[in-house]
């Protein structure tokens, strides 16, 4: 049935979605306009997709707002990114509260400026209670820094070797208590994991879409779920019945 705000049933539903959030850029130049213009865009629609995840029930919502990498960018650019999160929590951060929204923070904090490391602590402190949609921003996120990150606490923590396991080692990452993203979207169309989630992704279910960050409203998002709830998650396993299927 086509009912175009049909959602599938919450038990088909993913709990955690990570979303890198990619096209502003792309975005801002089909209009003429900065590229600053897109990621304020951006903005705006993830308080489209934050409301929506309320709405539907999903728990857990993984952001990729600033990666270790884009530092390359030209400065002005950093600034802008920079100052646009510093806005955003200023901005929304009632509205936040009052949706039920717990903030984490994934990444490296102490290489941000002060003022918005100071701003990222209150945020997640001020949020600390809420349960209804626990919001993960990667800013300043890379995988492979939040592995070595691991790494060095385990080895700083003396873990004895035979005691590194799968569950160990997630305990260690930034994302520590937080299950692994169920679907990874990226919009855009670009096809690649740009340093995100790399160990946390190891059985995700992917949908990539040509649309960019700016225009993934909810009716897209929606239809990634629907995308999602079809999905057969084998994790590597044959079921039985497809088992006895092939021996009849
Ligand atoms: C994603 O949009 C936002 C960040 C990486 C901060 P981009 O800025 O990468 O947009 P494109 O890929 O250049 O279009
Ligand atoms: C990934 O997008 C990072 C974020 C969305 C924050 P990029 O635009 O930086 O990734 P690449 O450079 O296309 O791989
Ligand atoms: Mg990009």
């Amino acid at each position: 049935m086509s009912d175009s705000t049909e959602l599938p049933a919450p038990e088909k539903l993913p709990a955690h979605v990570a979303i890198i959030m990619d096209g502003n850029g792309r975005w801002a130049l089909q209009r003429g306009l900065p590229r600053l213009a897109g990621h304020r865009a951006g903005t705006e629609n993830l308080r489209r997709i934050i409301r929506a995840c309320v709405e539907f029930g999903i728990p857990y919502l993984t952001i990729y707002a600033f990666s270790t990498e884009n530092w390359g960018r030209p400065r002005e650019e950093v600034n802008g990114l920079m100052r646009i999160l510093e806005d955003v929590i200023d901005r929304e951060l009632r509205e936040l509260n009052e949706q039920g929204v717990r903030i984490r923070h994934l990444g490296k904090l102490d290489q941000l400026p002060s003022r918005i490391q100071e701003k990222v602590l209150s945020a997640v402190e001020q949020t600390r209670q809420n349960s209804r949609l626990n919001l993960n921003v990667a800013f300043n996120y890379g995988g492979r820094d939040e592995i070595i990150h691991g790494i060095q606490q385990m080895l700083k923590d003396q873990v004895d070797p035979e005691q590194v396991t799968p569950e160990l080692v997630s305990r260690y990452l930034y994302t520590s208590g937080i299950p692994d993203p169920d679907l990874i979207i990226r919009t855009s169309g670009e096809l690649r994991i740009s340093n995100f989630l790399i160990w946390q992704a190891a059985y995700s279910e992917w949908y990539v879409t040509p649309t960019f960050w700016p225009d993934f409203g909810k009716e897209e998002f929606r239809k990634a779920l629907v995308t999602y709830a079809d999905r057969d998650r084998r994790y590597g396993k044959v079921s039985s019945k497809e088992y006895e299927g092939s021996h009849a």
